[in-house]
Protein backbone atom coordinates (compact mmCIF):
# COMPACT_ATOMS: atom_id res chain seq x y z
CA UNK A 1 0.00 0.00 0.00
CA UNK A 2 2.79 2.61 0.90
CA UNK A 3 4.29 2.40 -3.02
CA UNK A 4 0.76 2.43 -4.29
CA UNK A 5 0.51 6.61 -4.40
CA UNK A 6 3.67 6.93 -6.28
CA UNK A 7 2.66 5.71 -9.30
CA UNK A 8 1.87 7.57 -11.87
CA UNK A 9 -1.57 7.75 -13.78
CA UNK A 10 -1.40 6.72 -17.22
CA UNK A 11 -3.22 9.01 -20.27
CA UNK A 12 -3.45 7.42 -23.84
CA UNK A 13 -4.72 8.98 -27.05
CA UNK A 14 -4.09 8.10 -30.92
CA UNK A 15 -1.96 11.25 -30.46
CA UNK A 16 -1.20 14.84 -29.26
CA UNK A 17 -5.55 14.98 -28.89
CA UNK A 18 -5.48 13.55 -25.35
CA UNK A 19 -2.98 16.27 -24.49
CA UNK A 20 -6.10 18.64 -24.05
CA UNK A 21 -7.45 16.07 -21.40
CA UNK A 22 -3.82 15.87 -19.90
CA UNK A 23 -4.30 19.40 -19.28
CA UNK A 24 -7.48 18.77 -16.91
CA UNK A 25 -6.04 16.04 -15.09
CA UNK A 26 -2.72 18.16 -14.31
CA UNK A 27 -4.86 21.02 -12.89
CA UNK A 28 -7.36 18.82 -11.17
CA UNK A 29 -5.06 16.48 -9.42
CA UNK A 30 -1.16 18.27 -8.95
CA UNK A 31 -0.29 15.76 -6.86
CA UNK A 32 -0.14 13.08 -8.94
CA UNK A 33 2.63 11.95 -11.63
CA UNK A 34 1.83 11.19 -14.75
CA UNK A 35 2.75 8.79 -17.85
CA UNK A 36 0.92 10.47 -21.59
CA UNK A 37 1.41 7.96 -24.71
CA UNK A 38 0.41 9.77 -27.81
CA UNK A 39 0.11 6.70 -30.18
CA UNK A 40 1.22 8.45 -33.23
CA UNK A 41 3.21 6.24 -34.56
CA UNK A 42 -0.48 4.16 -35.33
CA UNK A 43 -2.30 7.30 -36.01
CA UNK A 44 -5.14 8.22 -36.96
CA UNK A 45 -7.90 5.86 -35.26
CA UNK A 46 -11.07 7.22 -36.46
CA UNK A 47 -11.26 5.13 -39.56
CA UNK A 48 -9.09 2.62 -38.75
CA UNK A 49 -12.31 -0.04 -37.72
CA UNK A 50 -12.97 -0.97 -33.92
CA UNK A 51 -10.36 -4.01 -33.96
CA UNK A 52 -7.59 -2.14 -35.05
CA UNK A 53 -8.38 0.08 -32.03
CA UNK A 54 -8.84 -2.25 -29.68
CA UNK A 55 -5.57 -4.22 -30.03
CA UNK A 56 -3.80 -0.87 -30.22
CA UNK A 57 -5.80 -0.28 -26.74
CA UNK A 58 -5.03 -3.51 -25.35
CA UNK A 59 -0.75 -3.42 -26.49
CA UNK A 60 -0.65 0.43 -25.14
CA UNK A 61 -2.61 -1.03 -21.60
CA UNK A 62 -0.27 -3.47 -21.49
CA UNK A 63 2.95 -1.18 -21.65
CA UNK A 64 2.13 0.96 -19.61
CA UNK A 65 1.17 -1.37 -16.93
CA UNK A 66 4.69 -3.44 -17.58
CA UNK A 67 6.90 -0.76 -18.23
CA UNK A 68 5.15 2.09 -15.67
CA UNK A 69 3.13 0.52 -13.22
CA UNK A 70 0.56 2.97 -13.69
CA UNK A 71 -2.24 3.03 -11.01
CA UNK A 72 -5.01 4.07 -13.29
CA UNK A 73 -5.17 5.05 -16.95
CA UNK A 74 -7.33 7.32 -18.93
CA UNK A 75 -8.25 6.68 -22.17
CA UNK A 76 -8.15 10.00 -22.95
CA UNK A 77 -9.47 9.23 -27.10
CA UNK A 78 -13.35 8.67 -27.79
CA UNK A 79 -12.65 6.42 -30.35
CA UNK A 80 -10.45 3.94 -28.64
CA UNK A 81 -13.21 4.04 -25.50
CA UNK A 82 -15.46 3.76 -28.14
CA UNK A 83 -13.86 0.42 -29.41
CA UNK A 84 -12.46 -1.01 -26.75
CA UNK A 85 -13.36 0.27 -23.11
CA UNK A 86 -16.15 -2.97 -22.73
CA UNK A 87 -13.51 -5.06 -23.71
CA UNK A 88 -10.42 -3.47 -21.37
CA UNK A 89 -13.02 -3.51 -18.15
CA UNK A 90 -12.95 -7.12 -18.36
CA UNK A 91 -9.07 -7.44 -19.57
CA UNK A 92 -8.34 -5.15 -16.31
CA UNK A 93 -10.51 -5.60 -13.60
CA UNK A 94 -8.10 -4.20 -10.93
CA UNK A 95 -7.18 -1.10 -13.18
CA UNK A 96 -9.20 1.85 -12.77
CA UNK A 97 -10.32 2.59 -16.62
CA UNK A 98 -11.65 5.97 -17.64
CA UNK A 99 -13.06 6.58 -20.52
CA UNK A 100 -14.40 9.73 -22.87
CA UNK A 101 -17.99 9.72 -24.45
CA UNK A 102 -18.54 13.11 -26.69
CA UNK A 103 -20.43 15.12 -24.12
CA UNK A 104 -23.56 15.02 -25.74
CA UNK A 105 -25.55 14.82 -21.68
CA UNK A 106 -24.11 18.21 -20.39
CA UNK A 107 -24.80 19.61 -23.58
CA UNK A 108 -28.21 18.33 -23.18
CA UNK A 109 -28.41 20.50 -20.14
CA UNK A 110 -26.81 23.80 -21.71
CA UNK A 111 -28.93 24.42 -24.93
CA UNK A 112 -31.62 26.84 -25.13
CA UNK A 113 -32.68 26.54 -28.94
CA UNK A 114 -32.63 22.16 -28.20
CA UNK A 115 -30.63 21.89 -31.06
CA UNK A 116 -26.73 20.14 -30.58
CA UNK A 117 -24.23 20.15 -33.17
CA UNK A 118 -21.70 16.66 -32.39
CA UNK A 119 -18.63 16.28 -34.09
CA UNK A 120 -16.12 13.29 -33.94
CA UNK A 121 -14.76 10.72 -35.59
CA UNK A 122 -16.57 7.81 -37.87
CA UNK A 123 -15.40 5.30 -35.04
CA UNK A 124 -16.92 7.07 -32.74
CA UNK A 125 -20.18 8.66 -33.96
CA UNK A 126 -20.75 5.50 -35.97
CA UNK A 127 -19.95 2.94 -32.72
CA UNK A 128 -23.05 1.13 -30.68
CA UNK A 129 -22.03 3.08 -27.74
CA UNK A 130 -22.61 6.21 -28.93
CA UNK A 131 -25.64 5.35 -30.44
CA UNK A 132 -26.77 3.97 -27.19
CA UNK A 133 -26.16 7.01 -25.40
CA UNK A 134 -28.00 9.42 -27.73
CA UNK A 135 -31.03 6.56 -27.59
CA UNK A 136 -30.57 7.44 -23.95
CA UNK A 137 -31.22 11.16 -24.19
CA UNK A 138 -34.26 10.49 -26.75
CA UNK A 139 -36.76 13.45 -26.98
CA UNK A 140 -34.40 15.96 -24.67
CA UNK A 141 -32.86 17.20 -27.80
CA UNK A 142 -32.53 16.86 -31.62
CA UNK A 143 -28.70 15.91 -32.56
CA UNK A 144 -26.64 16.78 -35.62
CA UNK A 145 -24.36 14.57 -35.70
CA UNK A 146 -20.84 15.11 -38.35
CA UNK A 147 -18.09 12.82 -38.47
CA UNK A 148 -15.05 14.54 -39.45
CA UNK A 149 -13.02 12.25 -41.86
CA UNK A 150 -9.16 13.72 -41.83
CA UNK A 151 -9.41 16.23 -39.29
CA UNK A 152 -7.78 14.59 -36.22
CA UNK A 153 -5.24 14.04 -38.30
CA UNK A 154 -4.74 17.49 -40.02
CA UNK A 155 -4.79 18.81 -36.45
CA UNK A 156 -1.97 16.67 -35.52
CA UNK A 157 0.23 17.32 -38.46
CA UNK A 158 -0.08 21.03 -38.54
CA UNK A 159 1.00 21.17 -34.56
CA UNK A 160 4.84 21.00 -35.56
CA UNK A 161 6.58 24.37 -37.64
CA UNK A 162 7.39 24.27 -40.76
CA UNK A 163 5.12 24.57 -44.27
CA UNK A 164 4.42 20.95 -44.36
CA UNK A 165 2.42 21.98 -40.72
CA UNK A 166 1.49 25.22 -42.23
CA UNK A 167 -0.43 22.95 -45.17
CA UNK A 168 -1.84 21.23 -41.94
CA UNK A 169 -3.07 23.93 -40.56
CA UNK A 170 -4.51 25.16 -43.96
CA UNK A 171 -6.01 21.72 -44.69
CA UNK A 172 -7.39 21.98 -40.47
CA UNK A 173 -9.52 25.08 -42.12
CA UNK A 174 -10.54 23.73 -45.11
CA UNK A 175 -11.84 20.60 -42.98
CA UNK A 176 -13.65 22.45 -40.78
CA UNK A 177 -15.70 25.21 -42.57
CA UNK A 178 -17.26 22.09 -45.07
CA UNK A 179 -17.94 19.96 -42.03
CA UNK A 180 -19.49 22.92 -40.02
CA UNK A 181 -21.29 24.15 -43.53
CA UNK A 182 -22.45 21.11 -43.75
CA UNK A 183 -24.16 20.64 -40.15
CA UNK A 184 -26.36 24.04 -40.82
CA UNK A 185 -27.09 27.09 -38.99
CA UNK A 186 -25.67 27.89 -35.64
CA UNK A 187 -26.53 30.63 -33.45
CA UNK A 188 -28.66 31.27 -30.26
CA UNK A 189 -31.88 31.99 -32.70
CA UNK A 190 -34.65 29.10 -32.57
CA UNK A 191 -33.88 26.49 -34.58
CA UNK A 192 -30.34 27.01 -34.62
CA UNK A 193 -27.36 24.48 -32.96
CA UNK A 194 -26.69 26.62 -30.11
CA UNK A 195 -24.11 23.77 -28.83
CA UNK A 196 -21.38 22.12 -30.39
CA UNK A 197 -19.60 19.03 -28.31
CA UNK A 198 -16.05 18.09 -29.93
CA UNK A 199 -16.29 14.91 -29.65
CA UNK A 200 -12.62 13.88 -30.45
CA UNK A 201 -10.09 15.05 -28.31
CA UNK A 202 -8.37 16.48 -30.74
CA UNK A 203 -10.90 19.13 -32.12
CA UNK A 204 -10.32 21.41 -29.02
CA UNK A 205 -7.30 22.29 -30.47
CA UNK A 206 -9.32 23.67 -33.59
CA UNK A 207 -10.76 25.94 -31.64
CA UNK A 208 -9.38 28.53 -33.37
CA UNK A 209 -10.40 27.53 -36.71
CA UNK A 210 -13.95 26.16 -35.09
CA UNK A 211 -14.65 29.31 -33.14
CA UNK A 212 -15.12 31.90 -36.15
CA UNK A 213 -16.95 29.52 -38.12
CA UNK A 214 -19.89 28.95 -35.38
CA UNK A 215 -19.62 32.71 -34.00
CA UNK A 216 -19.07 33.79 -30.48
CA UNK A 217 -22.30 32.49 -28.73
CA UNK A 218 -22.36 29.20 -29.67
CA UNK A 219 -20.86 27.18 -26.51
CA UNK A 220 -18.43 24.64 -27.77
CA UNK A 221 -18.44 21.88 -25.16
CA UNK A 222 -15.24 19.25 -24.02
CA UNK A 223 -14.47 16.59 -21.92
CA UNK A 224 -11.43 17.15 -20.60
CA UNK A 225 -12.65 18.80 -17.09
CA UNK A 226 -15.64 16.40 -16.40
CA UNK A 227 -13.17 13.58 -17.09
CA UNK A 228 -10.64 15.41 -14.79
CA UNK A 229 -13.48 15.48 -11.91
CA UNK A 230 -14.40 11.37 -12.72
CA UNK A 231 -11.01 10.30 -12.24
CA UNK A 232 -10.30 12.15 -8.84
CA UNK A 233 -13.44 10.26 -7.90
CA UNK A 234 -12.15 6.80 -8.87
CA UNK A 235 -8.78 7.52 -7.48
CA UNK A 236 -10.48 8.69 -3.87
CA UNK A 237 -13.12 5.59 -3.79
CA UNK A 238 -9.51 3.42 -4.71
CA UNK A 239 -7.85 4.82 -1.79
CA UNK A 240 -4.94 5.76 -4.56
CA UNK A 241 -4.62 9.44 -4.37
CA UNK A 242 -1.94 11.08 -3.69
CA UNK A 243 -1.91 13.64 -1.25
CA UNK A 244 1.88 15.17 -0.71
CA UNK A 245 3.19 18.35 -2.02
CA UNK A 246 3.90 18.43 -6.04
CA UNK A 247 7.14 18.13 -6.60
CA UNK A 248 6.73 20.78 -9.88
CA UNK A 249 4.37 23.07 -10.62
CA UNK A 250 1.47 20.75 -12.02
CA UNK A 251 3.35 17.94 -11.15
CA UNK A 252 5.84 15.38 -12.89
CA UNK A 253 5.18 14.51 -16.27
CA UNK A 254 6.27 12.16 -18.80
CA UNK A 255 5.60 12.16 -22.32
CA UNK A 256 6.02 9.41 -25.35
CA UNK A 257 5.48 8.90 -28.55
CA UNK A 258 5.17 5.75 -30.90
CA UNK A 259 5.33 8.59 -33.98
CA UNK A 260 7.20 12.00 -34.33
CA UNK A 261 8.80 13.21 -31.07
CA UNK A 262 9.21 16.55 -32.68
CA UNK A 263 5.31 16.96 -32.51
CA UNK A 264 4.95 15.67 -29.51
CA UNK A 265 7.04 18.44 -28.07
CA UNK A 266 5.49 21.11 -30.41
CA UNK A 267 2.52 20.47 -28.94
CA UNK A 268 3.56 19.95 -25.60
CA UNK A 269 5.42 22.88 -25.51
CA UNK A 270 2.31 24.94 -27.11
CA UNK A 271 -0.82 23.90 -25.25
CA UNK A 272 0.56 22.60 -21.94
CA UNK A 273 3.68 24.92 -21.42
CA UNK A 274 6.09 21.50 -20.73
CA UNK A 275 9.71 21.89 -22.00
CA UNK A 276 11.21 19.08 -25.05
CA UNK A 277 12.89 17.01 -21.94
CA UNK A 278 9.63 15.57 -21.47
CA UNK A 279 9.21 14.06 -24.47
CA UNK A 280 10.93 10.39 -25.87
CA UNK A 281 10.48 7.96 -28.31
CA UNK A 282 9.05 4.31 -27.87
CA UNK A 283 8.15 1.33 -29.35
CA UNK A 284 4.46 -0.56 -28.39
CA UNK A 285 4.71 -3.17 -30.91
CA UNK A 286 1.40 -4.22 -32.67
CA UNK A 287 0.87 -7.52 -30.36
CA UNK A 288 1.78 -6.96 -26.82
CA UNK A 289 4.14 -9.26 -25.30
CA UNK A 290 6.51 -9.51 -22.48
CA UNK A 291 9.74 -8.19 -23.78
CA UNK A 292 8.73 -3.99 -23.80
CA UNK A 293 11.37 -2.04 -25.34
CA UNK A 294 13.38 0.41 -23.00
CA UNK A 295 12.06 3.91 -23.57
CA UNK A 296 14.25 6.12 -26.44
CA UNK A 297 15.38 9.69 -25.39
CA UNK A 298 14.63 11.68 -27.63
CA UNK A 299 17.13 14.08 -29.29
N1 LIG B 1 -8.40 11.94 -30.39
C1 LIG B 1 -9.15 10.80 -30.74
C2 LIG B 1 -10.59 10.85 -30.23
O1 LIG B 1 -10.86 11.51 -29.23
C3 LIG B 1 -9.10 10.22 -32.13
C4 LIG B 1 -8.34 10.86 -33.22
C5 LIG B 1 -8.00 9.88 -34.33
O2 LIG B 1 -6.96 9.24 -34.18
O3 LIG B 1 -8.77 9.72 -35.29
O4 LIG B 1 -11.45 10.24 -30.77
Amino acid sequence: MTSTPRRPIGVFDSGIGGLSVLRALRAELPHERFVYLADSGHAPYGERGDAYVAARTHAITDYLQAAHGIKALVVACNTATAAAIHEARSRYPTLPLIGLEPAVKPAVALTRTGRIGVIGTRGTLTSRKFERLLASLKGQAEFVVQPCDGLAHAIERSTNQGPSAQQAAMETEALCARYIGAMGVFGTQAGQIDTLVLGCTHYLFAEPALRPLVGPQVRLVETGVPVARQTRRLLETGALLENGAPAEPGGPVQLLSTGDVAQLQAAARRWLDLPASCCAAVSVPAMADNSHPEVAVAQ
